[in-house]
Order: structure tokens, then C-alpha cells, then sequence
């Protein structure tokens, strides 16, 4: 059985953009669809609460690469909040469509972004709270 990929699909499949793994990211994390088996994993960098950069390994299907791949453009420059936010539909649009059993690789892309982002705020909520911690005082006297 063949699958009817758009033009687009098909270019991002060939030619995938931010395909790789960011050094020194500021959140990492992976996704796995257990039906199919199809793995992503994505690298983060932050800044002033944007996403800076973003990047993506795949282990998946043709769509699983294009999916990540126009997300990964789409979101670049967006605010964490806004990118939270974002609903996979967007992708299918900008790939002209999906065929129907391959729409859940777009899910799939967007649960990796969420949770990248998740693991971000996580990692940043430890440091804030770190650093409000009162420092301790060496040297003090203990009465
Ligand atoms: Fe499952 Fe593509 S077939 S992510």
C-alpha cells in the first residue's frame, strides 16, 4: 500500500531541517508512539524564554522526520508559553496534509516538544529555588 505524501512532506523527509543534537542543551527529551514504535528525541536551547534552538533525532517513519522537522522551524523564536501551546493541526497544514494514518506522527512531534519544554521548566525551577536558598554563613559562631 502506498501513502499519498504531499510535495512538502516529502522535501522535509529528504532534506529534514535541525536534525541532530544541540551541545550543552538546556532540556533534552524523548517520546515514543507504543504502537508503531517510533522514538524522537529532542535538544533545547533557551533564551530570554524563547526557544533559541531546537534540534531532533529521529527513529520513526518518513512522516516522523517531516513532522520534526517543520515544527522545529515553526517554533524557533516562539515564546515557551506560545510554544507550549502548540497544537499539532499547525503541522499538518504546513505539510499540505497527512495521510490519515500518519497524522499521529504530528501528535507525536508536538508531545516532544511539550515535554522538552516541561523538562526545561523543571530543571530552571530547581535552579530558582536553589538560588533563593539562604547561603550559609561560614565562620559564624554558634551561640
Ligand atoms: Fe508512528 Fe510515524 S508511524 S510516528
Amino acid at each position: 500500500m502506498s501513502l499519498n505524501y504531499s510535495k512538502k512532506t516529502l522535501d522535509n523527509f529528504r532534506n529534514p531541517k535541525n536534525i541532530g543534537e544541540i551541545k550543552n542543551p538546556d532540556a533534552t527529551a524523548e517520546v515514543g508512539n507504543m504502537v508503531c514504535g517510533d522514538k524522537l528525541f529532542f535538544s533545547l536551547k533557551v533564551k530570554d524564554e524563547k526557544i533559541k534552538d531546537i534540534k531532533f533525532l529521529s527513529f520513526g517513519c518518513a512522516s516522523n522526520i517531516a513532522t520534526a522537522s517543520v515544527m522545529t522551524e515553526m517554533v524557533k523564536g516562539e515564546k515557551l508559553k506560545d510554544a507550549k501551546n502548540f497544537d499539532w493541526n499547525r503541522i499538518v497544514e504546513e505539510l499540505e496534509g497527512l495521510p490519515r494514518q500518519k497524522v499521529h506522527c504530528s501528535v507525536l512531534a508536538v508531545e516532544g516538544l511539550r515535554k522538552v519544554i516541561s523538562e526545561y521548566e523543571k530543571k530552571n525551577k530547581t535552579k530558582q529555588k536553589n538560588s533563593e536558598l539562604p547561603k550559609i554563613r561560614k565562620n559564624k559562631k554558634i551561640k
